[in-house]
């Protein structure tokens, strides 16, 4: 949703799915600039990964919790640990391979169970806390 969509488009168009995967592209785009060797790049990658794990874990996970998707929900969470300990080791040769398959699970199986009216509370806090970003 970066583009200049009107209010009334992205309201047609805005869904939990479709802000996390955006930031995935985001994100991943990052990573290819960091590894051509923008520091810039570097930092904000980080800054931007972990950002996206802590709105999935504090927002999103929570709020499936009651639901099937429960423990693909902690699997989730044990990746995103992965993900942290390969920064915190500034491994980026492990990290794309790790962080593909597990943006392509959230992408086919936990973003489209976060569709729908139920979901409307943790829509507004995802969009608020991307738009806090940067
Ligand atoms: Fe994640
Ligand atoms: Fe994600």
């Amino acid at each position: 949703m970066r583009h200049d969509h009107s209010n009334r488009e992205r309201d047609l168009t805005e869904s939990i799915g479709s802000l996390l995967t955006q930031d995935h592209d985001e994100i991943d785009a990052l990573f290819q600039r960091a590894v051509d060797g923008d520091s810039a790049a570097r930092t904000a990658f980080e800054e931007r990964l972990r950002l996206h794990m802590r709105i999935e874990e504090e927002i999103l996970f929570p709020a499936l919790s009651d639901t099937p998707l429960a423990v693909p929900a902690r699997v989730m969470v044990k990746e995103h640990d992965l993900l942290r300990d390969l920064l915190d080791k500034d491994d980026l040769e492990a990290l794309p391979s790790c962080l593909g398959s597990h943006n392509v699970k959230e992408e086919n199986v936990i973003y489209p169970a976060c569709e729908g009216p139920t979901f409307a509370p943790q829509l507004a806090k995802v969009r608020e806390a991307l738009a806090a970003r940067r």
